[in-house]
């Protein structure tokens, strides 16, 4: 018997946080002996349909499921949380600029990382809320107490996507794709980089040929979420959630020798320099991530990395008044 992980969700009556929290609920996330307890977060405007979640959450009888709540304040729905799944943000509104969209988003992710740091200082945190690497930072940096290894930003999704079109383009099945980068934002700059990469065994470099790369699979990848949007007249949710699970779910219990990819701080290393939140190869062991070191960047890549990583600076820059010193 383990003795219940308290995991929190925010933006708990959002899309995402409808696919997520049953999965997480199921065991899907943190393993299938872990009973879990929900901490469900959202605006006191949505309590209505947080309680609606919680009745549908009750109703499915989850084994695992220990405990759940509704909450309204950050500071209530964090206390002594094990996880935080911070998924709920504002989104762009119409005659939005992106710079109006980080600043209204900094602070509820200051807000948020103070209230993780006083309440819940030792939590792993995903950030999923766009501009999810911006807003990891400033939660990150709001939260003196937590090591800044805590938080990270979600590219899982990139990374399925990325993985999911080159097993179709190489007639495979997704199994035999392994070690495809997600460097940088996650963005229309992001860089998803099969340098690396193998599929069915072979140099996916070899397999597939570049000019497909290069034209169709990168724009792909990055244009992934407006494709959808126009299909489905809805953002992606079902498969932004499940990302979510393999994220916390490679951290939690170990992503077994394969590479997973995740916006973490930087160090230096790669030519990124430090202070930013940028998508990195890292391999998982439980309650950790280590990252790939020593990769040999080609010049291509270099520049594709370096142009992303120009972008969180300028994104950065947008918010640094609302940085502490
Ligand atoms: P949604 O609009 O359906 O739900 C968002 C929820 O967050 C709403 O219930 C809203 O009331 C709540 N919320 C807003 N501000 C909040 C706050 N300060 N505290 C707590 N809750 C708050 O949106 P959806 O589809 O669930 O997406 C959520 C976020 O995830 C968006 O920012 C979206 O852009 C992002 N996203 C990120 C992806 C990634 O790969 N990193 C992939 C897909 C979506």
């Amino acid at each position: 018997w383990k003795p219940p992980v308290t995991v929190a969700v925010t933006g708990a009556a959002g899309a995402i946080g409808y696919s997520l929290l049953f999965k997480i609920a199921s065991g899907e996330m943190l393993g299938p002996d872990q009973p879990v307890v929900l901490s469900l977060l959202d605006l006191p405007t949505s309590m209505d349909k947080v309680q609606g979640v919680m009745m549908e959450l009750a109703d499915c009888a989850f084994p695992l499921l220990h405990g759940m709540g509704g909450f309204s304040d950050a500071r209530a729905a964090f206390e002594g949380v094990d996880y935080a799944c911070l998924v709920g943000a504002t989104p762009r509104g119409p005659g939005m600029e992106r710079k109006d969209l980080l600043l209204k988003n900094a602070e509820i992710f200051a807000a948020q990382g103070k209230a993780l740091n006083a309440g819940a200082p030792g939590a792993k945190v995903v950030v999923v809320g766009n501009p999810a690497n911006t807003n990891c930072l400033i939660g990150m940096m709001n939260a003196p107490d937590m090591p800044r290894a805590n938080w990270t930003a979600m590219t899982r999704l990139d990374q399925t996507r990325a993985e999911g079109l080159l097993a179709a383009k190489a007639g495979v099945s997704v199994n035999a794709v392994d070690r495809v980068v997600i460097w940088g934002n996650h963005s229309a700059t992001q860089f998803p980089d099969i340098s690396h990469a193998t599929v069915g065994g072979k140099w996916a470099k070899e397999a597939i040929p570049d000019e497909w790369y290069k034209s169709t699979f990168i724009p792909e990848v990055a244009q992934r979420g407006a494709a959808i949007i126009k299909a489905r007249g809805a953002s992606s949710a079902a498969s932004a959630a499940q990302a979510a699970v393999f994220h916390v779910r490679d951290w939690a219990l170990g992503s077994r020798g394969k590479w997973a990819s995740m916006g973490v701080i930087s160090n230096g290393s790669y030519g990124i320099g430090e202070d930013l939140v940028y998508s990195v190869p890292v391999v998982c062991y439980p309650g950790e991530y280590r990252r790939v070191g020593g990769i040999s960047i080609d010049p291509y890549a270099a520049q594709m990395m370096e142009a992303t990583r120009k972008e969180l600076i300028a994104e950065r820059d947008a918010i640094k008044h609302l940085l502490p010193k």
